[in-house]
């Protein structure tokens, strides 16, 4: 078979690792011929892609970021962008594409797969905000990132006796500010899926200081909004092209609310791309690899439409449709536990 391989959205630890476990499978299991697709969507709009040979992937499994390149060009936004990615699917003479991506970049799949576009998907995503698997790679790494920057910054707050704000990724989900909060023991975590009070915030806050704890540390979602507010706060007022907001800023919003309404000393870290880069963690690696295997022998068993997934710790298989269905939002029940540890 001819199968290409394209990751899209938002670059996440653990994309070589399932390239690589692709590639590796496809060419020494069924001797297909393999080909990558440059920069998500955009490769296949303007025709960039190259041969992938098993000397194209040696070595990257422990690199973070896509050897592929990707973007969030949305190619519904290109007057026959469309249609330009079926000519080029025909062109290559591809049988099928492995899709690795979040719900924008499969929900284009889902889209093409009615012009007749055969794909498999392979859930991506550091928020671990898509439906169909319990967990997408890339979330774990993120969440040890995050957890040694609160531990960094605990000791620090300690000292000077402030409150640091954290802000972490996470448009629509809570995901990665509950876990790495609760693993790095905050003190408060905001998420994007309960609109949080200021005043409560500060008098948990207070009454901590009172209890002889006088420094804090405030871990707050890039998607977190104030109650009242209909979307998230952001310094810039603008959307991607697949219409989601540029999320960034609340955590200065926050640190100046602590100082007004506690007379309290903040600081904030926003930790934005940091979490994304450099080398997955063992579990993410594992996950990768896994589903990229299966997602190569999805491809010869014609499960088009559907994605590899995780479920319990076995690898299986999900509906496309389901996974972007919406966005899965933060277990309730980790949140609660995390609570107990606030103020
Ligand atoms: O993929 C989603 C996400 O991780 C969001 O949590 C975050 O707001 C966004 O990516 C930021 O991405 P970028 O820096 O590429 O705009």
């Amino acid at each position: 078979m001819r199968i290409g391989i394209l990751t899209g959205g938002g670059d996440c630890p653990g994309l070589n690792a399932a390239i690589r476990a692709v590639v590796r499978r496809a060419i020494l299991e069924y001797d297909d011929h393999v080909l990558g697709v440059k920069n998500g969507w955009e490769g296949l709009v303007d025709s960039d892609v190259e041969p992938l040979s098993l000397y194209s992937i040696s070595g990257i499994l422990p690199k973070g970021g896509t050897i592929l390149g990707s973007s969030r060009r949305n190619p519904l936004k290109l007057g026959d962008g469309m249609q330009r990615i079926m000519d080029n699917f025909n062109k290559y003479e591809f049988d099928a594409l492995v899709i690795i991506g979040g719900d924008d970049t499969l929900g284009i799949a889902n889209k093409l797969a009615e012009k007749g576009l055969k794909y498999v998907g392979i859930p991506k995503t550091i928020d671990n905000d898509l439906l169909g698997t319990d967990m997408s790679f890339g979330f774990d790494t993120a969440v040890s990132i995050a957890t040694e920057a609160i531990d960094r910054l605990h000791t620090t707050a300690e000292s000077h006796h402030r409150v640091i704000v954290v802000e972490v990724m996470g448009r629509y989900s809570g995901a990665i500010a509950t876990a790495a909060g609760l693993a790095g023991g905050a003190d408060f975590i905001l998420v994007p899926e309960t609109p949080f009070s200021f005043e409560d915030m500060a008098s948990q806050l207070m009454a901590r200081h009172k209890h002889g704890k006088n420094f804090s540390v405030v871990v707050v979602a890039a998607g977190a909004k104030p109650e009242g507010f209909d979307k998230p706060i952001s310094k810039i007022d603008k959307t991607d092209e697949f219409g989601h907001p540029l999320v960034g800023g609340v955590g200065e919003v926050v640190a100046r609310e602590v100082e007004t309404r506690t007379g309290m000393e903040t600081r904030v870290v926003v930790l934005g791309s940091i979490q994304r880069g450099g080398s997955p963690t063992a579990f993410d690696r594992v996950l990768a690899t896994r589903l990229g295997v299966h997602a190569a022998d999805m491809v010869h068993a014609g499960r088009f439409g559907y994605m590899a997934a995780l479920h319990g710790t076995e690898i299986t298989e999900a509906p496309v449709v389901e996974a972007i269905r919406t966005t899965r939002t933060v277990n309730p029940q980790i949140y609660e536990t995390a609570k107990v540890f606030f103020g």
